[in-house]
Order: C-alpha cells, then sequence, then structure tokens
C-alpha cells in the first residue's frame, strides 16, 4: 500500500480543483458546460437545500475516511500503452449475471428524494434509460411501489436494513418481490449510525423543520421549493404508512437509534437470503475474516464498502481494503466496492484491483441535486466516457480483460 497523505478534498475553501467558478460567485453553467462530476457538485450546493447537501457530503467524526475514499484512488497511477489499435471498445460487463453498460450501479442513497423532488424515481428512469441498475434504499423518500410504476415494472434493486420489527422487514422483502426488483442488497455497517457533525447542528430532518435558519435557505432555493410544492413525496415512502409505531421519524437519527437492530447477526442473513430468494448482495465488508463469511453464507456478491465514510471513521478507503478482500473472497463470490468514485477513472482502477462492480453514490446524488434526470444522464454519461478512455490509453478494448496490469507497480495497494 502506497504511503498517501490526505489533502483536503478538490472542494474545500479556497481550492483551485473545481473547473467552473464558485456557484455564489456565478449564475448556474448550462448542461452543455458540465464536463466532469465536480461541475455537478458545485451546482448541487447551490441548488440543494443545506441540511440535504450536507447530509449527502459529509462523513462521520473527522471525515478522514470519507477523504481517503477519493485521495487514494489519486494516489494510483496508470500505465499509459501506445500504438495499440483502440477501435471497438466496450465497457459491457455483468453484475450479478445481469448485463450492464458498465461495471456501475447507482448506490442506494437515503433521504434520495429531498436532494431534488421525486428523485428516487428520476434517478431509475435515467439509470433504465444508460442501461445500468438502480438501487432504492430503505430510508428513501419515493417508495418501492413508485419506482415500480414509474419505470414501467424495469426491474431495479432494493437495499434493505434489519430493523427490530422483522414483520416489516418481511413485508418490505415481499413488496421488492411484487415490484419485480432482481437483487436485493442487505447493508451490515448499520446497526447504530455514525457521527455526522453537519447533520446535527442542521437539524436534519424530512420534511425541513420550519425553523427561521431553515425558512431562509429555502429563500435562496426557489427551484428545489417549486419541485416539492408539486410532489405528494416528502416523507421516507418505504416506512409511513407501513411500518407499526413508527416513531419520531422526521429525526433520521433518532429513528435509527429507535428502530435498527444493534443485534443483527450472521444468522440475520441466511433468514434474508431464504425469504427473499434472489440474488443477495451484502454491502459493507471491510475486513478479510468478514469476506470468508459473507462466502460462507452463499451471497451473491459482497461490497467493499465503509458508507462513504459515514460509519467507522479511521477505517481505510474501500479502494485500499480492496485488493485483500478480494484475495480472501476468492471466486466464490463476485467482489464490487462503493466509495470515492468521482469518475470513470477511479471505476477502472477499481475493476484492476479486483471488483467486477461498482456503485456510485455523491456522483449520483450531484448530480441530480443540479439538474434532476437529466442531471443523473450527465453523470452517468461523464463517468462513462472517462472510463472509455482511459481505458483505450491504458492499451485495452474491453473491460473484461481489464486487471492489475494497466496500473503502475508500486503505486497501487495490494
Ligand atoms: C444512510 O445510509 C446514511 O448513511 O445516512
Amino acid at each position: 500500500m502506497p504511503i498517501t497523505r490526505h489533502p483536503p478534498p478538490a472542494h474545500a475553501p479556497g481550492s483551485t480543483i473545481g473547473h467552473l467558478p464558485h456557484p455564489r460567485r456565478a449564475s448556474v453553467p448550462p448542461l452543455s458546460k458540465i464536463t466532469c462530476i465536480e461541475d455537478l457538485r458545485l451546482v448541487a450546493a447551490r441548488r440543494v437545500p443545506r441540511m440535504f447537501y450536507d447530509y449527502a457530503d459529509s462523513g462521520s467524526y473527522t471525515e478522514g475516511t470519507y477523504r481517503a475514499n477519493e485521495a487514494d484512488f489519486q494516489a494510483i497511477k496508470l500505465r499509459q500503452r501506445v500504438a495499440v489499435n483502440m477501435e471497438g471498445r466496450s465497457t459491457r460487463t455483468t453484475m450479478v449475471g445481469q448485463d450492464v453498460a458498465m461495471p456501475v450501479a447507482i448506490a442506494p442513497t437515503g433521504l434520495t428524494g429531498m436532494q431534488h423532488a421525486d428523485g428516487e424515481i428520476l434517478g431509475a428512469k435515467a439509470a433504465k434509460a444508460f442501461g445500468i441498475p438502480f438501487t432504492l434504499s430503505t430510508m428513501s423518500i419515493c417508495s418501492i411501489e413508485d419506482i415500480a410504476e414509474h419505470t414501467g415494472r424495469h426491474p431495479f434493486w432494493f437495499q434493505v436494513y434489519v430493523m427490530r420489527d422483522r414483520d416489516f422487514i418481511e413485508r418490505l422483502i415481499d413488496r421488492a418481490k411484487a415490484a419485480n426488483c432482481s437483487a436485493l442488497q442487505l447493508t451490515l455497517d448499520l446497526q447504530i449510525l455514525g457521527q455526522r457533525h453537519k447533520d446535527i447542528k442542521n437539524g436534519l430532518s424530512a420534511p425541513p423543520r420550519p425553523s427561521l435558519a431553515n425558512l431562509i435557505d429555502l429563500a435562496t432555493k426557489p427551484r428545489w421549493c417549486w419541485g416539492m410544492l408539486g410532489t405528494p413525496r416528502r416523507s421516507f415512502g418505504n416506512i409511513v404508512g407501513h411500518a407499526k409505531d413508527v416513531g419520531d421519524l422526521s429525526s433520521l437519527s433518532a429513528w435509527t437509534a429507535e428502530q435498527f437492530d444493534p443485534r443483527l447477526h450472521w444468522g440475520d442473513v441466511e433468514w434474508i437470503k431464504k425469504r427473499w430468494g434472489g440474488k443477495l448482495i451484502l454491502k459493507g465488508i471491510m475486513d478479510a475474516e468478514d469476506a470468508r463469511l459473507a462466502v460462507n453464507s452463499g451471497a451473491d456478491a459482497l461490497i467493499v464498502s465503509n458508507h462513504g465514510g459515514r460509519q467507522l471513521d479511521g477505517a481505510p478507503s474501500s479502494i485500499a481494503a480492496l485488493p485483500g478482500i478480494a484475495a480472501a473472497a476468492g471466486k466464490a463470490i463476485e467482489v464490487w466496492m462503493d466509495g470515492g468514485i468521482r469518475s470513470g477513472q477511479d471505476v477502472l482502477k477499481a475493476r484492476a484491483l479486483g471488483a467486477q462492480g461498482t456503485l456510485i453514490g455523491r456522483s449520483f446524488l450531484y448530480g441530480l441535486g443540479a439538474f434532476g434526470q437529466a442531471g443523473v444522464t450527465r453523470a452517468l454519461e461523464i463517468i462513462h466516457k472517462e472510463l472509455d478512455i482511459t481505458m483505450a490509453f491504458c492499451g485495452l478494448t474491453d473491460i473484461n480483460r481489464v486487471d492489475a496490469s494497466i496500473l503502475l507497480p508500486g503505486t497501487y495497494p495490494t
């Protein structure tokens, strides 16, 4: 593993890396001038209410792991090859046997419908049109049924947390089956919630409380407010009206503490696998020992993930953990990763280090918050183009032939 220092992210105050002028000092650029994920982030920071922007763009405690996820990708160097035929390139591959236009799926992200009105529906539509999977979070604003209805029952993936109310989980799984979901992601790293300072300071809630600070902020986000006025979907669509004894759902941290089951164990994985009966993906594996347990569970894929640096601050970056976990898992299970992917180059590096697939959370949310469905499509186009072009510069034309030989020895984790 190379020794890397983790500088502040590109979007730290004073950074010059953002390719467009600072959003508060310039008008929002048209979509045609958006050329990288950072451009989308800057527009999202301007258009999305502060508490929801901060909810997405934060990590727990010092945010060290959150920053390492991005910085460790930067430290990995690629091998440039020349005079190789670059024609006829393909990024098509499979994730749990399903065809994908590139090895990227949209990650489950909580409160997506607060980044933009009907956010989950828009994300699912953009993913369907692009030919990649969309994952709906249990903690989404739009419901499982909303997504099925608005995508013509096109298969999507559903993510589930284990909660104390087991009947509710069983009903959720049954609803996902009825909605034609083609894989279930079981998140294993959120029995309790990591502390994200900004959420506490902002008084995060969905919908926002009408405090003076929130009203002042919302007054500067007319596009967002207009969208929200036009949709009935403003609370947790999978939960409200479905779970018994729902307490203070508007406070995510209070509700998580009350409902998420801190006693989750591998026996629960077995129970969920049986109840679901389809493709099962285990999310949140950061340790070789856990990878072996994931293999033993009979799941179809595992995701190397530190929850975007939002849970255990101080854990290694996902890309640093990937090779060790891929080695421990062997061929018995597909290994994917998420965390820190802000470009197609990152996708290529993850693939080179053993990830059959990757997931994007923030890169998707920035596009959504900036321009709705068109912004998500733009994010996917950007990542796809960067992946395709970089693969060609490395001398390959087929994503399925990418391996660690495209990386410069000594610059990547082993
Ligand atoms: C939920 O998944 C969160 O990270 O807040």
